[in-house]
């Protein structure tokens, strides 16, 4: 697959897990590896640590956890989001215990306060995220972040899977073999729309 094929098409996949097979290690790996060669903050090169859940009971307590959070999130957010996201949410929110892989990208501390810190700290793991998530689908398997958990409930995550508490949890990754290949560009905003030169070009 060509790289603008990849980068445009790319979708957060829910309803076309494959719940069945499992997904090797060595893939995993693969794909992590790719990942790390993502950009960071020059502090933080070497601070992402990612725990990768194939425990079916482990997967069972998390999905128990994230299932609980997400009803809270779903009431205070679904006004604001498309039906169609909130269906294919609540899906895998329901299917989750039956994911093949759960991960958790983690960084060290608790997420600071300044601006220049916190861009520093999050755009530190989320271009490796992205690149996890394109790497993956080079192998043919898709994913989805689903992080209801990090609402209130990220410490008893932590709890069981023994994240100490000055780890950071970033998100969740729902991760499985695809059972769809071909994916659309999604809807978006037309460049125009969002872009401006030399100056701020919106009427606020
Ligand atoms: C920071 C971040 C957090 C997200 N959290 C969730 C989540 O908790 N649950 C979920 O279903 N999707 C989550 N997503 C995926 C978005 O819902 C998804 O990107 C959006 O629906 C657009 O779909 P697409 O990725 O297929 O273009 C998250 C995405 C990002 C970048």
């Amino acid at each position: 697959m060509d790289a603008l094929t990849l980068l445009t098409t790319t979708r957060s996949v829910r309803r076309k897990l494959d719940l069945e097979r499992p997904v090797p290690r060595a893939v995993l790996e693969d794909c992590l590896r790719i990942a790390q060669q993502a950009p960071a903050a020059g502090t933080m090169l070497t601070a992402q640590r990612w725990i990768v859940v194939l425990d079916p009971l482990l997967r069972k307590e998390i999905a128990a956890i994230v299932r609980e959070s997400a009803h809270a999130v779903w009431q205070r957010y679904a006004p604001q989001t498309d039906n169609r996201i909130f269906a294919s949410g609540r899906y895998l929110v329901d299917h989750l215990d039956r994911v093949p892989a759960l991960l958790i990208p983690c960084l060290p501390g608790r997420p600071p306060t300044r601006l220049v810190e916190q861009t520093s700290y999050f755009g530190s793991i989320y271009p490796s995220i992205w690149s996890f998530q394109l790497a993956l689908r080079t192998h043919g398997l898709a994913s989805s972040l689903c992080s209801y958990h990090l609402a209130d409930r990220e410490e008893d995550v932590a709890r069981l899977l023994g994240i100490p508490a000055d780890v950071t949890q970033i998100g969740l990754l729902a991760v499985g073999y695809s059972t769809q290949q071909e994916f659309s560009p999604a809807a978006r905003p037309p460049v125009p729309e969002i872009l401006s030169y030399d100056a701020w070009g919106w009427i606020r």
